[in-house]
């Protein structure tokens, strides 16, 4: 069990967290993020059409919910499904992890930007010159528009990589720990406005990063839903308790019997948890 406290600060590395769940002990983490909390929570849109999408999105949008669209559904609709998701004032998160030449991504974020959307995700691996890019890319098309900048967020290690996969295959010595953090370190130095991580690294970003930088949470596995093939899980409690800024969560939402009353159960878990930390 990994155990976190305010004295865990920048000291992840020497915990056991062979298991899964993060127990927390007396002061609770902190964020400045005072979005409603339903906002924070982003529905990942992992379909392949867009029928099964925009039903789930009708179904959910009076909770006030966010949704992200990845690469199956935005590769299979285009741009379609992002005009369609912003007739209902949702907040949609672009999730196409952008990783080029500083040219391209720019060409890129700016295309996305253009679609007003609200976040997007460069890898942190592209360096800080493409990512530098793409965020005054972003910042600029959405201020030709008229638009509120979208939050521009680096992918530090995927959770799918272990660190002998990292280490062996990729060539990044260290742990995962270590290499999340320095790419955090590297997106902030490019104007980032935050990354996407796993909630066992929350504490060392913000310890590495500061309060104001972003963490964008998946792998969060409500108590009584099954954990699929995600590994290092946390609840959605948790991630609040952690300082978690968005979670994003798909499976226990989109595959649950009745998805309105998986959102309202994971809503309320997350008030509770946050009513601890304010
Ligand atoms: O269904 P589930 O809750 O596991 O979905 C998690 C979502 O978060 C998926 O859309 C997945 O692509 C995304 N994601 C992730 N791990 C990362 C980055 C993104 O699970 N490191």
């Amino acid at each position: 069990m990994l155990t976190v406290s305010d004295n865990d600060f920048g000291n992840l590395r020497s915990h056991d967290d062979s298991e899964n769940g993060v127990r927390l002990q007396d002061s609770p983490v902190r964020t400045g993020n005072r979005l409603p909390l339903a906002k924070r929570l982003y529905v990942a849109l992992d379909y392949d059409n867009l029928d099964d999408a925009l039903r789930l999105v009708d179904q959910l949008r009076d909770s006030g919910v966010s949704f992200k669209i990845g690469m199956q559904l935005f590769y299979k609709t285009g741009p379609v499904v992002i005009e369609r998701l912003r007739e209902t004032g949702c907040e949609i998160f672009l999730d196409l992890k952008f990783h080029d030449i500083p040219n391209t991504v720019a060409g890129a974020a700016d295309s996305a930007a253009a679609l007003g959307v609200s976040m997007l995700n460069v890898h942190a691996a592209g360096g800080i010159e493409m990512m530098r890019r793409s965020k005054q890319a972003a910042v600029e098309r959405a201020r030709q528009s008229g638009m509120k900048p979208p939050l521009v967020i680096a992918v530090t290690q995927l959770t799918s990589t272990d660190q002998q996969t990292m280490n062996e295959q990729i060539g990044i010595a260290g742990t995962v720990a270590d290499t999340v953090v320095r790419y955090a370190r590297l997106a902030q130095a490019a104007g980032l406005d935050g990354v996407v991580a796993s909630a066992h690294e929350i504490l060392a970003i913000r310890a590495a990063c500061g309060e104001q930088f972003v963490t964008v949470i998946p792998g969060i596995r409500p108590a009584w839903a099954a954990a699929n093939d995600q590994k290092r899980i946390v609840t959605p409690a948790e991630a609040i308790r952690l300082g978690a800024d968005y979670l994003v969560m798909g499976r226990p939402i989109t595959h649950a019997p009745d998805p309105q009353d998986a959102v309202r159960k994971i809503l309320a878990e997350m008030a509770d948890a946050a009513k601890e930390i304010l």
